[in-house]
């Protein structure tokens, strides 16, 4: 059984159908005082029960959503009970920085272990855990979108450069550029803030014809591409492309990368106007 809370039911419908599986919409709904209220119209009984949520927008109550879904699909008599989460939040904050803090993704995981049997994650954004295991003591799998993204750019994109905003991106962008056999450049990042980044290269840049297609797994504000793009047009890069797996875009971040003429198309982890790169049957294929 298929459920699709409130941030995930296009996914989930998409899911459902590919796996020939029930599809249920959880209904959701605020009280007044915005207690949330949760609803199975359909007994989940005997079922292994995949909720399907993204964690986006207002991000705590996609989370308490889920806990209470996953809590009731337990009362009521589910068999297994599966998170799949094509954006999973709170990744960043995986230590304590500065004393007294809360280790955000370790109070997160811990509710999740507790009510979930398994968890799936489309493109985790892992800093200091080298895998997403570490995070969860329930059986976690990782589903990368490096696969989509490299048929997209192959479809789509003439003469692509490859560029990562980052190291980290090596882990999404070098990954899409070898799928595909082209030239990659991995850019450094200072990040200063929240919204303030540097970035710079320590390689001979030779971008030719080349048309710049910035791999990242996420814009949030946009500064991390907008700074990236900047440096490679000094350089002599004219053609930018940008494509993201989650697009968060806070703070008009697609319309100030627009402004800066380039081209964004993201996957529909997020739905938004630009996301064109399905990844349902990426998630289905890891369900079965
Ligand atoms: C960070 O390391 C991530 O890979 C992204 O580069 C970052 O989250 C993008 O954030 P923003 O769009 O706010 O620069």
């Amino acid at each position: 059984m298929i459920i699709g809370c409130s941030h995930g039911t296009y996914l989930a419908k998409k899911i459902a159908r590919n796996l020939n599986a029930q599809y249920l919409p959880l209904t959701v709904g605020k009280f007044p005082d915005n207690e949330l209220y949760i609803r199975f119209n359909k007994s989940p009984k005997n079922k292994n029960v995949v909720l399907v949520q993204s964690f986006y927008g207002n991000i705590n109550d996609c989370v308490v959503e889920v806990l209470f879904a996953a809590a009731t699909a337990r009362d009521l008599g589910a068999k297994k009970i599966a998170l799949a989460a094509p954006h999973f939040p709170y990744l960043r904050q995986d230590r304590r920085f500065n004393p007294g803090e809360c280790i955000s993704i370790k109070a997160l995981s811990g509710l999740i272990n507790r009510h979930f049997d398994k968890v799936f994650i489309v493109a985790p954004h892992l800093h200091r855990q080298a895998k997403l295991s570490g995070l969860f003591k329930i059986p976690a799998v990782n589903i990368s979108a490096n696969n989509c993204i490299a048929d997209y750019i192959k479809k789509t994109i003439k003469n692509p450069m490859i560029v990562g905003p980052d190291w980290e991106s090596h882990k999404w962008a070098q990954k899409v550029a070898e799928q595909i056999g082209c030239d990659y450049l991995i850019l450094r990042k200072k990040r200063h803030s929240g919204r303030k980044v540097k970035v710079t290269s320590n390689q001979k840049i030779r971008i030719d014809n080349k048309t710049i297609v910035l791999v990242d797994d996420i814009i949030s504000t946009g500064n991390t591409i907008l700074e990236a793009v900047k440096k490679l047009r000094k350089l002599g890069a004219k053609n930018f492309h940008c494509i993201a797996v989650h697009g968060i875009f806070v703070e008009n971040a697609l319309e100030k990368l627009r402004k800066a003429s380039v081209r964004v198309v993201t996957t529909n982890t997020i739905p938004n106007n630009v996301s064109k790169i399905d990844v349902s049957k990426l998630i289905s294929k890891k369900l079965i």
